[in-house]
């Protein structure tokens, strides 16, 4: 009743002191009526709809960036986190324990705008009970498509080809030398970690009449071994035999600068690599010095070690072998609001007791359970 009261005197604007009195009053009871949303929640910066017009359904949200593009400072996302039963954040904020212990001890869940979760230490959170959520499966399709725009992209040396165009250095039309490259079709592409990304990798491989090897660093891909005829080949195979070496595996102790100068030097001369997962898995400094030495024919690149570049950073000067991408995998509007969508659920669904679409840490319904 209040709040009907409120509304309406919010709309008549009235104008005599005693309903002025009377509105800054209501006022006041409606701030607490907010205040009286069951969780309080901190987003770390704006994402796109309908995540936060969900969760302020049931929830009162404080976006910890103060709005704009950039990410949430350490020191905001820390303040902000403050006796939140839930927090969203995106790849770009580090949830450590001293995030969690910000947070304190009403916090329930980690809901993430992602798929990969190696920002958040996920350890620490199942220790503590709290549930780590992602956007599991959503983006495989469109990162699929981007990792392919990458491997054609960098063989067949579409942006040089665009900018010869566009900066009109291109003289003398058809040109028998003109910008050659290397097929796709025909070509042996190597696929690091045949999960649900790798899996979409491989199938429009095979349009492409590719054969196709992977390597899994845990366990075989059986179904996806039938179903487009691909064959699982130890490290050592994969990195000498691939034409093209996709990477679609997690960040991980067992992944993180797997692809280094061992396995660089292994490669054909005229071989590209392509990243899609997450940069760590690449030692940086290796890559540059096996392009510069042209170890390999190039790479192409939506994931680095450090996001963004620093601009002194080598690659950036290497235009004719790399193409490089602002980890945009799965950036198309779809994505990103189906995204939006399962990661406000994931993060709803925990408050409200019922099971998370993508759980990253299942295993702490028994820590739950238990206490
Ligand atoms: C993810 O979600 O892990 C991607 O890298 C970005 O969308």
């Amino acid at each position: 009743m209040i709040f009907v009261l409120f509304i309406h005197l919010k709309l008549t604007k009235p104008t005599c002191a005693i309903g002025f009195q009377l509105t800054r009053y209501i006022e006041a009871c409606g701030i607490t009526l907010m205040k009286l949303k069951k969780w309080n929640v901190c987003v770390s910066r704006r994402i796109l709809d309908p995540a936060i017009s969900m969760i302020s359904k049931e929830c009162s949200v404080i976006v910890a960036n103060h709005g704009g593009n950039r990410p949430a400072t350490r020191s905001e996302l820390l303040k902000t986190v403050h006796d939140k039963d839930a927090i969203l954040c995106t790849l770009s904020d580090k949830i450590d324990a001293k995030v969690m212990d910000a947070a304190g001890p009403k916090l329930k869940v980690i809901s993430s705008y992602s798929t990969g979760v190696d920002h958040i230490d996920t350890k620490e959170a199942t220790k503590r009970g709290i549930y780590v959520t992602s956007t599991g499966d959503i983006l495989t399709e469109s990162t699929a498509d981007i990792a392919f725009a990458l491997i054609l992209a960098t063989s067949r040396r579409i942006i040089q080809g665009h900018e010869l165009v566009t900066h009109k250095h291109w003289k003398y039309g058809w040109d028998p030398h003109l910008l050659l490259g290397s097929d796709v079709h025909n070509t042996t592409i190597g696929i690091l970690g045949l999960g649900r990304i790798g899996s979409a990798v491989a199938r429009r491989a095979k349009g492409f009449d590719m054969n196709i090897i992977y390597h899994n660093l845990h366990s075989r891909n059986i179904l996806m071994e039938e179903q487009v005829r691909t064959k699982h080949v130890n490290m050592d195979e994969l990195v000498r035999e691939s034409d093209f070496l996709s990477l679609h595996c997690s960040l991980n102790n067992k992944s993180y600068h797997l692809i280094n100068k061992e396995n660089l030097t292994k490669m054909k001369k005229s071989a590209y690599i392509i990243n899609t997962a997450r940069g760590q898995i690449i030692n940086e400094v290796h890559l540059i010095k096996a392009l510069k030495q042209r170890w390999i024919a190039g790479a192409g690149l939506d994931v680095f070690e450090k996001e963004p570049l620093s601009p002194d950073n080598p690659l950036l000067k290497m235009k004719n072998v790399v193409v490089l991408l602002p980890h945009i995998g799965s950036a198309t509007f779809l994505t990103r609001t189906k995204m939006a969508e399962v990661a406000a659920k994931n993060l709803l669904n925990v408050l409200n007791r019922k099971s998370a679409i993508y759980f990253a840490n299942p295993e702490v319904i028994n820590i739950r359970n238990n206490t």
